[in-house]
């Protein structure tokens, strides 16, 4: 079962816009789209490392702001002719509040 813990408020973050989360497996872009859904993906995109936390939000899925690459936010796989993975993190919403999988969370205290 997933534990997940509160990282702060949904206003925090812009629709369709980005805030980064520092673990120990590195920083996660968390991402809240236009209709308030959010989503937490590794924020480092498979082609060349390009930050996706800038990358541009539409729909449920994110460009890379390097050369475009396009991922679903739901599965981090990439879109149409390009390949790649982008590992993706459990997230809700509560009460205005995000909550992530709260194992990204300690191991980043424990490091
Ligand atoms: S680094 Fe993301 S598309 Fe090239």
């Amino acid at each position: 079962m997933t534990i997940f813990v509160d990282i702060g408020s949904l206003d925090d973050i812009p629709r369709q816009g980005a805030r980064v989360v520092r673990t120990a497996q590195g920083c996660v872009a968390v991402f809240r789209t236009a209709d308030d859904q959010v989503f937490a993906l590794e924020d480092r995109c498979p082609h060349k490392g390009g930050p996706l936390s800038e990358g541009i939000v539409h729909g449920t899925s994110v460009t890379c702001p390097l050369h475009n690459w396009v991922f679903d936010m739901n599965s981090g796989a990439a879109q149409g002719a390009d390949e790649g993975q982008v590992r993706t993190y459990a997230t809700k919403v509560q009460q205005g509040r995000i909550l992530i999988d709260a194992t990204l969370i300690r191991a980043s205290r424990a490091a």
